[in-house]
């Protein structure tokens, strides 16, 4: 099996997840390659049993290169992929000291949404979708960063 992994990192935290990622199924007999967007054509998507797609958010958006790449990508109806995005944490109400609801933040926090229906547009099938935070705009990665991209490697269905 064969995994095509494509992010955006701006900051470095998405090629943290991505290398941990393809370390972790490597671990289990999958090959994972990495690739920035800005080193693929995504016209001409290298062949792969899976395609992993990861962007920073901007303005609760994937930013706009990964938008762009996507809306170029020309795979097959039922191709398979995933998303694993790098989001910023949500913080509490200033006023209230409250943490948002799952409801209020995804009022703004569009970037998986985003990310999903400009594939499924195309008919490709998704088979996982998760974040992992960085509690700064810039970074670092949450505390246990690890175990939650361990948690999704897991979500993977692996075919020998
Ligand atoms: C100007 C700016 C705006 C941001 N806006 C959002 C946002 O709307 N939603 C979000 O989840 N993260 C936002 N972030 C945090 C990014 O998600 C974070 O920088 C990114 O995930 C880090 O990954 P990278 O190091 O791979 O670039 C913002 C960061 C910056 C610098």
């Amino acid at each position: 099996m064969r995994i095509e992994y494509f992010h955006a990192s701006k900051s470095g935290n998405g090629a943290r997840v991505a290398e941990e990622f393809r370390q972790g199924m490597l671990a289990r007999g999958v090959t994972v390659n990495v690739h920035h967007i800005r080193d693929a054509t995504p016209s001409g998507l290298p062949p792969a049993d899976l395609y992993l797609f990861s962007s920073p958010g901007r303005l609760g958006k994937p930013i706009r290169g990964m938008r762009r790449f996507l809306e170029k990508v020309a795979l097959p109806a039922g191709t398979k992929y995933a998303i694993l995005t790098t989001e910023a944490a949500p913080k509490p109400d200033k006023k209230t000291g409250l943490m948002p609801s799952d409801e209020e933040v995804a009022k703004w926090q569009r970037v998986r949404p985003i990310m999903s229906q400009i594939l499924e547009d195309k008919g490709l099938v998704e088979v996982a979708e998760d974040k992992v935070f960085v509690t700064g705009l810039k970074g670092p990665l949450e505390e246990g960063w690890q175990q939650k991209v361990a948690a999704f490697e897991a979500r993977i269905p692996v075919r020998s």
